[in-house]
């Protein structure tokens, strides 16, 4: 059985669901919400408008697609993005003050969409440090952020927030059945991608003006990495060796911190490598 939405994405209908949330007015502008039934990526959209536009009239502006033909993960990965069945979205930050570390963006999101998945589906979401989402031991989205570099000034000027989650994705590439699944799975429940969006996209808004030392405690009981035995594979610099080791804590900036085999600690940037548990 299949639970597709039905309506498409539209503005409109987000900017509607968004009047009745606790929002700051302030925040929200139909002009600023942008809604495709195709696109290639919604972060390259978002890419495409920082590189057009004053980036400082673009803070908070929102893309959300029906699909993706190019949805793109970390990693170079792909993102899987079918049509009906997922929600694919981007938005900007672009605050006065400097982005310093994307991947702390990245984690107040993934706290922002597990609270948004909450309210919406009433279903309980963990995180994979650092941006994977999971349900019932299957990952069923991610986030994707990308800072927005000036050459100039060497300085991250905006940070793309790419979020992709499925909803009620079945028939997954083979490449990926094993390990992705959808947050209704074979439920039969509606839902409605504009009130989800409208949702996400405030809770992402709202969390980025909270208390980062408060956001990341609750990361951390989100997060099922700690505790874990894990395999690091580090993706940039010389060391390219693979090594065992057990997550014991995230740090104030979103850095797993583990201990080796040899008892050593070390402290990983998300930047730096990739997880397997
Ligand atoms: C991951 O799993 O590594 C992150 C996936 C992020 C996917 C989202 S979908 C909307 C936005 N546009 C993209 O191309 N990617 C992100």
């Amino acid at each position: 059985m299949t639970n597709d939405f039905q309506e498409s994405a539209n503005s409109e209908s987000i900017f509607t669901h968004l009047q009745s949330l606790p929002c700051d007015e302030q925040d929200f502008s139909k002009d600023k919400i942008y809604c495709f039934k195709t696109i290639d990526s919604t972060n390259l959209y978002a890419k495409k408008l920082l590189s057009e536009n004053d980036i400082n009239q673009l803070d908070k502006t929102l893309i959300l697609a029906e699909t993706q033909t190019a949805g793109r993960g970390r990693l170079n990965r792909n993102f899987y993005s079918p049509a009906k069945t997922g929600i694919y979205l981007s938005i900007i930050y672009s605050p006065e003050k400097q982005v310093v570390n994307p991947a702390e963006i990245t984690a107040y999101s993934a706290v922002a969409v597990v609270r948004a998945i909450k309210n919406i589906f009433n279903v309980d979401v963990k995180i994979k440090w650092i941006n994977d989402l999971y349900h019932n031991n299957k990952k069923i989205g991610g986030i994707l952020t990308e800072g927005f570099i000036n050459y100039k000034t060497n300085t991250i000027d905006a940070v793309i927030i790419g979020i992709g989650i499925n909803i009620s994705t079945q028939n997954m590439p083979e490449d990926i059945s094993n390990k992705a699944g959808s947050i209704l799975a074979d439920k039969n429940e509606n839902f409605s991608i504009n009130k989800f969006g409208a949702e996400i996209y405030y809770q992402v808004l709202k969390i980025l003006k909270e208390n980062p030392e408060e956001i990341i405690d609750e990361y951390k009981k989100s997060l099922f990495t700690i505790g874990q035995k894990i395999t690091v594979h580090p993706i940039i610099d010389d060391e390219k060796t693979s090594y065992e080791a057990t997550a014991i804590d995230i740090d104030k900036n979103a850095n797993l911190i583990v201990q080796l085999e040899d008892k050593s600690i070390k402290v990983l940037n998300s930047g730096e490598v990739s997880l397997h548990i």
